[in-house]
Order: structure tokens, then sequence, then C-alpha cells
């Protein structure tokens, strides 16, 4: 399978990563529907990754998203969810990747890791800072990535 990032620009794949988000964090993460859908999508870049057919757009499937957007504190990525079925095969490494090169140079690029996924986030290049707190039921810590003017 090829699999290619791209921003999500059409309604479709803007459809297809608001149906991801919500099977991952509403309907296995238990997240309330009323915080995944915050009202903040429109101030936002999204990305999606999909299998890619060479030469056809016939039979894509969304694999990953995640959304970016300008805060009062630098640059944050959000809502990184891949499809339960496709974890493990560094596809959210790809969709991160993806995403950092397209960060905005001069701002302080940053997440809220949720716990279970700070190894993830380190493998990315960020680094937790301050305590940890909870949202969405979940317990994060803030992450910087380690290339942003805030964290060198
Ligand atoms: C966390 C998540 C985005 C990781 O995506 P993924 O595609 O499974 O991760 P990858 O296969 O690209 O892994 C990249 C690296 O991170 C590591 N990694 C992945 N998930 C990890 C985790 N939960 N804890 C520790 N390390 C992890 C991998 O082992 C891999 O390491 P390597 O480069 O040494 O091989 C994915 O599991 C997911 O969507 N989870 C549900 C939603 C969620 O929790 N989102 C995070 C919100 S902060």
């Amino acid at each position: 399978m090829v699999v290619e990032v791209v921003q999500a620009v059409s309604d479709v794949e803007r459809a297809q990563c608001r149906a991801l988000r919500y099977q991952v964090f509403v309907q296995e993460q238990a997240v309330p529907p009323e915080l995944e859908v915050d009202g903040l999508d429109d101030e936002c870049q999204h990305f999606l990754a999909r299998s890619s057919r060479i030469g056809s757009d016939v039979g894509s499937e969304a694999l990953a998203t995640a959304r970016a957007r300008a805060t009062g504190r630098g640059w944050k990525i959000e809502r990184v969810a891949v499809a339960r079925g496709q974890r493990g095969r560094a596809i959210g490494a790809a969709l991160v990747r993806h995403i950092l090169a397209q960060a905005p140079r001069g701002l302080t690029v940053y997440v809220h890791a949720q716990e279970g996924a700070l190894g993830f986030w380190q493998r990315m290049g960020f680094a937790a800072e301050g305590p940890g707190f909870v949202e969405g039921g979940i317990q994060h810590r803030v992450m910087l990535w380690s290339e942003s003017p805030a964290a060198r």
C-alpha cells in the first residue's frame, strides 16, 4: 500500500477527517462528542493520510488525520488519529512529519499529548513540559517540538 499525506481541503476530504476523528476519539476513547466537535475546525489546517493507488483516485481509504492551528502560544497540532487497524505501521509518524514540514517558522510547535502517546511524540522530537492535566477525561502533558524557538 502506498500512503500519501495531503492537506484536506475538499468537502469529501474534510468529511473523511471528521468521520475518522469521531471513530477514534468519541467511539473508541469515549471523549464527549461536544468536546470533539468544538467549533474550531474552520480555523484549522486539516491533514489526511490515505492509501493511494497510483493513477487512480478510486478506492482510496482514509488512514489517519490531524489538524493544526495558530494559538496564543504558537502552533498547536491536535486530533492526531490513526485508524485502529492501521496503527504501528509508521502512518502516524508520516503524518506528523508532513505537518512539521509545514510548521510556520518562528512559532512554538506543541501538542497536548495523551499520556499513553508520550512515547510516540518523543519519537517525533517532542519533549514534555510542566505537570499533567485532564482533557476530555484523558490525562495529558504539554509537549514542545525540540526544533521550536521556545524549546531550544
Ligand atoms: C498515537 C498514534 C497517533 C500513533 O500512530 P501510529 O501510526 O500507530 O504510530 P507509528 O507506527 O507511526 O509509530 C512511530 C513511532 O512511535 C512509537 N509509538 C507509536 N505509538 C506509541 C505509543 N502509544 N507509545 C510509545 N511509542 C509509540 C512507535 O513504536 C514508533 O517507534 P519507532 O520509530 O522506534 O519504530 C495512534 O496510536 C493513534 O491514533 N492512537 C489513538 C488516538 C490517539 O491516542 N492520538 C494521540 C493523541 S495525543
